[in-house]
C-alpha cells in the first residue's frame, strides 16, 4: 500500500511542530525519517496514526484521501504502529495486549477472542522467530521481547503500513540485527515501512530511502549510500564529529571503592550482581559493557542505593554509602542518570523548570526560608535549556510534553549542574540526536577532566569506545575482566559471551 502525506501541518498553541510536510512511502520500502529531537518525527507519525488531529494537510493511501478520527480508524485502514514509549499494559498477558483495542465481542464470548489473540501470536511469533509466549504476563519480559511484542500487535492487524518510531533504542545490539532483519522480511513481503531512528548505521544498513525533518520542516532527502557524516549534517544543520577527542586520562586518587558487592533478586533468589569489586579514581571514566541483562543496571542502582546490596561495602572518597538513603547518597555528591528516563528520570507532570531542579527545590538558592524563589528557579532553567539545546516551547512546559530525547536532555542537565565527586549514567545516550550525543560525550569527558570518577553504563560499544579509559566487562552479574579501550571488538564480544569468567571458573 502507498502511503502519501501532503502538505502535513500540526501545531501545538503557537508553537508549529510540523510545518506543511510532504512524505511517500512506497510499498514494499523502508523509509527512514531522521531529524533531531524535536524535530517532529513522533508528531507527524501520531497524526498519521491518528492520535492527533492535523492543522492542515492531507493523508492518502493508494492515491485515495482518508480521514482517521483515531488510532482506531487507521489500524482498519492497514496502520500499525510501534510507539516510541512502550504501550503495552504490563499486568497483562501478551495475548491479552495483543487483543487490546480491537475485542470484536463483548461478554462471555470475549473468550473466543482471547483464544484467537493467542493463536495469533503464536502464528506471527513463529513465522519471525520471535520466541514469544503468548501467556507471559508483559512486566515479566525483557525490552527487547516487550518490543517484539508491539510488533505482534501492530501486525496482528495485518498492517500493510508499519510505522516504528524508534525500535531499537532499547534493543541490544544482536535484537537490532534481529529486529532489521524482521523489517527487511515485510519489506519484501510488501509492507510499507516507516522507520525513525537516531542510529545512522541503521539507517544505511535498512532504508532505501531517507527523509530528513528539522525544526518541523522537510529539509531534505537521501540516499542511503550517503555517509554517516552527511546524514547528520543533514540533519543537524552542521558539521558533526562522530567521534570524540579527548586527551589521556590524568587518574587521581581512588574515589569511588566497591568491594565484593552482591545483590540477589528477591522472587528467584538469583544472584543478580556477585561478588563485584573494582576502583574509580577521580579523573577517569570506567565503561561498563557487556549484553544488557548481565548486572550492569543492579551495579548503577546498588552504587547509588537505588536497590538494596545484601553483601559488600561501596565508598565514596571514603565514606560509606551502604545503608545510607539515595538522597544522602546523591547530596555526598553523585550524580545519577538512570536507564529509564520516563520511570526514574522525571517527572512528566513537572514543568521542565522544576524537574531541573527535582531534589533541590527546598534548597539555597532555590528555596530560602522555606520558599522557593520562582526567579531563582525559572533563571537557572533558562540557562540550562539554554546549555543542552533542550527544544521545548517554555521552561514552563510540561516535561511530559517534550519529545523522549529531549526529556533525557532535561534528566542529564540536571545531573551534570551539581558539583559532583562521581557520576553514575547508565545509558546516556540513548535516544539523542548525533549532534546531541557528541554534546553530552563532551560534557562527560570534561566532568571527567574536573577530577570527577565517572561510571558509563552503555550496551552501545562505539559508546563505551568513545569514552572509556578502562572498561569493565559484565557477564551473568560478575566483572569477566577490567581491559584497556585498546582492546579489540572480537575480544570484547568473548568476554561479553563470558570467555574470561569461565576459565576463572575453571581454574
Ligand atoms: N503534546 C504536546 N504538547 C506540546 N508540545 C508538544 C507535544 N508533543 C510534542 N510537542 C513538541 O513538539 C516538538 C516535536 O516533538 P516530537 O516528539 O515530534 O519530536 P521528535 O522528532 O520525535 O524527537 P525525538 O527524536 O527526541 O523523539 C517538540 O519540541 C515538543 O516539545
Ligand atoms: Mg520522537
Amino acid at each position: 500500500m502507498k502511503l502519501e502525506l501532503r502538505k502535513i501541518t500540526k501545531k501545538f498553541g503557537d508553537f508549529t511542530a510540523n510545518d506543511q510536510i510532504d512524505l511517500v512511502v512506497e510499498s514494499g520500502t523502508v523509509h527512514a525519517l531522521l531529524g533531531e529531537n524535536g524535530a517532529g518525527k513522533s508528531t507527524l507519525m501520531n497524526v498519521l496514526f491518528g492520535l492527533y488531529d492535523a492543522d492542515g494537510g492531507e493523508i492518502l493511501l493508494d492515491d485515495e484521501t482518508r480521514v482517521f478520527a483515531g488510532p482506531g480508524d487507521a489500524m482498519a485502514a492497514g496502520i500499525g504502529m510501534v510507539h516510541q514509549h512502550f504501550m503495552l499494559v504490563p499486568v497483562f498477558t501478551v495475548a491479552e495486549n495483543v487483543m487490546l483495542g480491537h475485542e470484536q465481542v463483548r461478554g462471555p464470548a470475549k473468550l473466543l477472542d482471547l483464544e484467537a489473540a493467542r493463536e495469533k501470536v503464536r502464528e506471527i511469533s513463529d513465522r519471525f522467530g520471535f520466541h514469544v509466549d503468548p501467556d507471559a504476563m508483559v512486566e515479566d519480559l525483557s525490552v527487547g521481547a516487550q518490543q517484539r511484542v508491539e510488533i505482534i500487535k501492530a501486525l496482528s492487524r495485518d498492517a500493510r503500513v508499519l510505522i516504528l518510531d524508534e525500535p531499537t533504542a532499547v534493543l541490544t545490539p544482536q535484537e537490532t540485527d534481529e529486529l532489521l532483519e524482521i523489517v527487511g522480511q515485510l519489506r519484501d513481503s510488501g509492507t510499507a515501512v516507516v522507520l525513525i531512528t537516531h542510529k545512522l548505521r541503521e539507517v544505511k544498513a535498512i532504508a532505501d530511502t531517507i527523509t530528513v525533518i528539522r525544526r518541523g520542516k522537510v529539509v531534505g532527502t537521501a540516499e542511503p549510500t550517503a555517509s554517516q557524516e552527511e546524514l547528520a549534517s543533514l540533519m543537524v544543520g552542521r558539521d558533526v564529529s562522530m567521534t570524540v577527542d579527548k586527551d589521556d586520562a590524568t587518574p587521581g586518587e581512588p574515589m569511588l571503592r566497591v568491594e565484593n558487592l552482591t545483590v540477589i533478586d528477591e522472587d528467584t533468589r538469583i544472584k543478580l550482581l556477585d561478588g563485584v569489586s573494582f576502583e574509580v579514581r577521580g579523573g577517569e571514566i570506567l565503561a561498563v559493557a557487556g549484553v544488557q541483562g548481565n548486572g550492569q543496571t543492579e551495579l548503577a542502582e546498588a552504587i547509588l542505593g537505588v536497590v538494596d546490596a545484601v553483601e559488600g561495602s561501596v565508598t565514596l572518597d571514603g565514606t560509606e554509602l551502604m545503608g545510607r538513603s539515595i538522597r544522602d547518597n546523591l547530596d555526598a555528591g553523585i550524580g545519577f542518570v538512570p536507564e529509564d528516563r520516563t520511570e526514574d528520570g522525571v517527572v512528566a507532570s513537572f514543568t521542565v523548570a522544576n524537574n531541573l531542579i527535582l531534589d533541590l527545590y527546598d534548597r539555597e538558592p532555590y528555596s530560602k526560608r522555606g520558599a522557593i524563589d520562582p526567579g531563582v528557579v525559572s533563571r537557572n532553567a533558562e540557562e540550562q535549556v539554554e546549555k543542552f539545546d533542550v527544544r521545548t516551547t517554555s521552561t514552563e512546559a510540561l516535561t511530559g510534553s517534550l519529545s523522549g530525547g529531549n526529556q533525557q536532555k532535561v534528566v542529564l542537565a540536571r545531573e551534570l549542574a551539581r558539583d559532583l565527586k562521581l557520576l553514575i549514567a547508565s545509558q546516556p545516550t540513548r535516544g539523542l540526536d548525533v549532534g546531541s550525543i557528541e554534546f553530552v560525550h563532551k560534557r562527560i569527558i570534561e566532568e571527567r577532566d574536573k577530577g570527577v570518577a565517572v561510571v558509563i553504563v552503555s550496551s552501545e560499544l562505539d559508546e563505551v569506545y568513545a569514552l572509556a579509559d578502562r572498561i569493565a566487562v559484565m557477564y551473568h552479574g560478575r566483572i569477566v575482566d577490567i581491559v584497556s579501550p585498546d582492546t579489540d571488538r572480537d575480544t570484547m564480544g568473548l568476554m561479553m559471551a563470558g570467555a574470561h569468567g569461565d576459565e576463572e571458573e575453571a581454574a
